[in-house]
């Protein structure tokens, strides 16, 4: 297998914003391509990308109070479509997406076969794409020293019991800890697709020492879900990161504007 996502990335210093050629973009089978959009590339995303959207999209992003929110919204949804636009060899704006009864976004176009998963928080947007398989991706900001677990209620009916057990043992420097399986797990229901409508406590993620340090194995009520690529992303020194996709060897790149 084949992955950089445990090389370094780091927020870094971030480049201006050149978006990539559509022409130039492919996505080979068995790869999983992640691009990330950093804070300061997100204004001048969305200056170039607003346009590609459609009506209902940009009622959305009119939705949100604070023109950050706004702006985010439109720089992540215009990146999607660009990215989907040349891996399709389409027209950004000729996309359209639908929404699944449980949020998920879903692209109308014949044959498509690519899989796709966003994922933002704050400073950050992750997005990533691989053809013919499931795929989900999630980040968050790290939350420094904190120990979440004593925050009451925190986590309720999101961990399994083996989870459970696993943070109580990393307590009181739980946190990160906590952020990695809450990020592995969003990962894992985005890929399937049910987010957290579906029940997260059914769900167990634990590390996979036998295929190397980030590497994750996921399982639903005991039973191993095989056949996947399960990866911690280091997306980072402020952010926990994870991506999960339904290929037993995946190739993971990372990509940026
Ligand atoms: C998916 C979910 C785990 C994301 O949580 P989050 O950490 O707050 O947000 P993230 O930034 O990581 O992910 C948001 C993205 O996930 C995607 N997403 C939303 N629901 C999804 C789902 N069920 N499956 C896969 N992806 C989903 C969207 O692309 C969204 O991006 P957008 O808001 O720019 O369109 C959470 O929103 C959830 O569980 N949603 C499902 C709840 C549900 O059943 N809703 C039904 C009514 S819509």
């Amino acid at each position: 297998m084949q992955h950089d996502g445990l090389a370094a990335q780091g927020a870094g210093a971030t480049a201006p914003l050149v978006l990539p050629q559509p022409e130039r973009l492919a996505l080979p089978a068995g790869a999983v391509q992640v691009w990330r959009l950093d804070d300061a590339q997100v204004d001048p995303a969305c200056t170039r990308l607003a346009q590609t959207l459609a009506p209902d999209e940009r009622a959305r992003a009119l939705a949100y109070r604070h023109a950050r929110h706004c702006n985010g919204y439109i720089a992540r949804r215009g990146l999607l479509r660009w990215l989907v636009g040349g891996y399709l060899h389409c027209r950004p704006e000729a996309l359209r997406f639908t929404v699944s009864a449980f949020g998920k976004p879903v692209l109308q176009w014949p044959q498509a076969r690519l899989a796709f998963s966003v994922s933002h928080t704050d400073g950050l947007a992750l997005l990533a794409f691989a053809r013919d398989c499931r795929v989900g991706v999630d980040v968050e900001r790290r939350a420094g020293g904190l120990d979440i677990a004593e925050i009451p209620g925190f986590g309720r009916g999101i961990f399994s019991a083996q989870e459970a057990q696993l943070l109580a043992r990393a307590r009181p420097a739980s946190a990160d800890a906590l952020l990695g399986i809450w990020t592995r797990k969003e990962a894992l229901l985005k890929a399937l697709g049910t987010g957290l409508s579906a029940d997260p406590t059914a769900y167990t993620t634990e590390d996979d020492w036998r295929r190397g340090a980030g590497h994750w194995l996921a399982s639903h009520l005991g039973t191993p879900i095989s056949g996947w690529t399960c990866l911690d992303l280091d997306a980072g020194a402020g952010f926990r990161a994870a991506l999960a996709v339904s290929l037993p060897d995946a190739s993971v790149t990372w990509h940026r504007c």
